[in-house]
């Protein structure tokens, strides 16, 4: 029976459910691989730390260079977290020859162009289902399942801490403090949350997905991202007058000329549509192949042992690696796409919240701005029960142009009756 040496670095929620897990269910693994794993150090920061997971103190060392120098440890697995250690980290396992594995995804969307192409020159296959939402097999689905089809579209709900913020502030009443404590509580946010609520812990997964999809990497830098942390309960009440749920949707789409729109932001979808009943930690990916035509792929998105399972998948196909080493090595890229549709050329429908001074003439004022820009507006509500003298005004927006619909809306923002910054979302209806 072939032993496989493993060196996990973090022992944190994720490495400790990798250690508790695998041991849970060791022989079920070792029969259905033929091979066992050993896990021979774990590196940790703080050695002192009392952990919820225990594992034998002779495996745990502060000094990363000892994963790599120890030439019986063929796999690393990467759950650190941040972005500087794990890429010196993961640069050195693959010049030393080791596979990688992590659940890492700021390093791979900032990294991953340059990551891959070290793995392929060296030959050794980096893994990474655990990176992208969570305990769903969305990585090797894209990747292999899937190896047929041209992708159409991607829609995502990928963050869990932000989706079950959402969740608990609008069937719970909490407030947004009280939901976030929640869900740090139950190990789905990030070490430093700012990255799951302003949208970016969904926009490194987006990228991952939509480099897969389209073989070409996705600069950070020229994508839209906008996160939950400036949206308001009234958004959610309007949006639900309206037919609409608001959820932090990743939107990936290619046009008819091959451009790829790539964008996470919080987005209207209707509440009839299945990616509105997505609640609470759980994530879902939506996607239209050209082949398999539609299909969902729902489960959790965050949590120790929903990660867990995704990185021990990840190990099983080290074991199988080491067997018969692959021509894959994570990710390939292609020439087929190649360019990115700039955000200001977007065309969608949008939702358009105001605060506005209550006197006649304030609606044909902003009517007139959107109208001399081309912009065609489908419905107003102006709620009931506003303090006096102010009050919302919501207006939902044909198909327009992104860019064109941000300059007429900073005209209307200049207006001395428009109280307060507006809000601006998209409407995704899927069609
Ligand atoms: P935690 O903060 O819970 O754990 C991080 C672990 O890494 C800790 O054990 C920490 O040591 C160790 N560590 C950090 N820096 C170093 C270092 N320089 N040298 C050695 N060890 C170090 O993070 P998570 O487990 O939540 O997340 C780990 C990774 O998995 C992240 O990349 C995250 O984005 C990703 N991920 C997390 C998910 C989740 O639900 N939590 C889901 C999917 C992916 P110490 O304990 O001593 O502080
Ligand atoms: N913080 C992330 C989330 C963890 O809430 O989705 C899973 O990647």
């Amino acid at each position: 029976m072939e032993s496989i040496g493993i060196g996990l670095a973090g022992f944190g929620t994720v490495g400790g459910g990798v250690y508790k897990n695998l041991e849970a269910n060791r022989a079920l693994l070792t029969q259905r691989l033929g091979a066992s794993f050993e896990i021979r150090r774990i590196a940790v920061r703080d050695l002192s730390k009392l952990r919820p997971v225990s594992a034998p103190a002779s495996l745990f060392t502060s000094d990363l260079a000892e994963l790599i120098d120890d030439p019986a440890i063929q796999v690393i697995v990467e759950l650190m977290g941040g972005i500087e250690i794990p890429l010196a980290f993961v640069r050195k396992a693959i010049a030393a020859g080791k596979i990688v594995i992590t659940g890492n995804k700021a390093l791979l969307a900032e990294h991953g162009a340059e990551l891959f192409q070290l793995a392929r020159e060296r030959r050794i296959p980096i893994f990474y289902e655990a990176a992208v939402a969570g305990g769903i097999p969305i990585i090797k689905t894209v990747r292999e399942a899937f190896i047929a089809n041209r992708f159409e579209s991607i829609h995502g709900i990928l963050n869990g801490t932000s989706n079950y913020i959402l969740t608990r502030m609008t069937d719970a009443g909490l407030d947004f403090e009280a939901a976030l404590e929640e869900a740090q509580s139950l190990g789905y946010a990030e070490s430093d949350p700012t990255l799951d609520i302003n949208g970016w812990d969904a926009a490194h997964k987006a990228i991952i997905l939509a480099s897969l999809a389209y073989g070409f990497w996705v600069q950070s830098s020229d994508i839209y991202v906008a996160g939950i942390d400036r949206l308001t309960s009234d958004d959610i009440q309007f949006a639900a007058q309206l037919g609409y749920t608001i959820k932090l949707l990743a939107t990936i789409k290619a046009d008819a000329d091959n451009a790829i729109e790539v964008r996470v932001c919080p987005t209207l979808i209707p509440s009839s549509h299945v990616l509105a009943s997505v609640k609470g930690v759980f994530n879902a990916v939506w996607l239209r192949g050209d082949v398999v035509g539609e299909s969902l792929f729902y489960g959790r998105g965050a949590g120790q042992d929903p990660t867990a399972s995704s990185v021990i998948a990840d190990l099983a196909e080290s074991a199988i690696a080491l067997e018969s080493p692959r021509r894959c090595y994570g990710f390939t890229s292609h020439d087929l796409y190649g360019k990115l549709k700039p955000v200001e050329a977007v065309v969608s429908q949008f939702y358009l919240r105001l605060l506005v001074d209550d006197t006649p003439g304030v609606l044909a004022k902003i009517a007139g701005i959107l109208g001399d820009a081309g912009i065609g507006i489908s419905s107003v509500i102006q709620p009931e029960g506003h303090d006096a003298g102010q009050l919302p005004l919501v207006l939902m927006i044909h198909d327009a142009n992104y860019g064109r619909t941000c300059e007429a809306v900073a005209k209307i923002a200049a207006l001395a009756c428009v109280k307060a910054e507006p809000a601006l979302l998209p409407v995704e209806t899927f069609s």
